[in-house]
């Protein structure tokens, strides 16, 4: 294919928006898609004053340091399937960080960016739904780039992480951020080209999850055994002490041994 022909077929990124300031990247790329933005659309900001992390937490969001990115997506795509486009998205973000800064980062179900098991990254998605079928997706991803350890609040200095405080260095945003639109690209491709299979395969390569004996918090209830695989639609088989899979949907999933 010709260098023209590619550009003109890629999607993701195409049209960017680069804001200062922004409440959360994924509101703002909500509302842009409530007034038809175009399908790839990304927005990236500086720094959230209202950062939006998985079940209702928040995400510290420090300008000048991070990565705080939006991606706009418009599949064909049925509502039960929506996880694996989260799915899609770990894959994607977490071949670009091996990539670009050559950490061995892993995914822990469903989608966080781990590093010697410390969260390096988080991937928040948000969907609009037309009956049966998603009419848009948000794809929320926050990096941690350059933050020092004094960054974090003292809750999560032991738990999260940064590129900078793994690699002792430094790293350019938009170096990282580059490599993320191109296997986003790749990947949402992959996905509609060549179907689910593929997408599966790769995750299950890079996730640190899988034949590890783990605690699943859903609401109030915590369920713990072996993460024995994810299914077709991304969900989560807990084989229980008792023999029984459990298949789960979301969570909060921390690994014992
Ligand atoms: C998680 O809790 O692991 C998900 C964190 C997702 C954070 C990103 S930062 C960019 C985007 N905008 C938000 O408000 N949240 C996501």
């Amino acid at each position: 294919m010709d260098k023209v022909t590619e550009s003109a077929k890629r999607k993701t990124g195409r049209h960017l928006i680069s804001l200062a300031t922004v409440a959360s990247t994924n509101t703002f790329t909500m509302e842009l898609a409530d007034k038809g933005a175009a399908d790839g659309t990304v927005v990236i900001a500086d720094a959230q004053t209202r950062g939006k992390g998985r079940l209702g937490r928040t995400w510290i969001s420090p300008p000048g340091v991070n990565i705080y990115m939006s991606v706009l997506l418009r599949p064909v795509m049925l509502l039960k399937d929506g996880t694996l486009l989260t799915i899609m998205a770990a894959v994607a973000c977490c071949r670009a960080l091996r990539d670009a800064s050559g950490l061995p980062v892993a995914i822990r179900w469903p989608n966080d960016l781990m590093v010697a098991d410390k969260k390096i990254g988080g991937i928040l998605t948000e969907t609009k739904s037309r009956g049966k079928r998603i009419f848009f997706a948000v794809i929320g991803i926050g990096i941690n780039v350059n933050s020092a350890r004094e960054d974090f609040p003292p809750d999560v200095r032991e738990t999260a992480t940064s590129i900078k405080i793994e690699t002792e260095a430094e790293h350019p945003r938009p170096t990282l951020i580059a490599c993320m639109l191109d296997e986003i690209e790749l990947w949402y491709g992959i996905l509609f080209e060549r179907g689910r299979k593929p997408l599966l395969d790769e995750w299950r390569k890079l996730t640190s999850t899988l034949g590890r004996d783990v605690k699943v918090t859903v609401g109030k209830k915590t369920s713990a055994g072996v993460a024995e695989d994810i299914d077709d639609e991304g969900m989560l088989l807990l084989k229980l002490p008792t023999g029984r899979v459990m298949r789960i949907t979301a969570g909060d999933l921390m690994i014992l041994r």
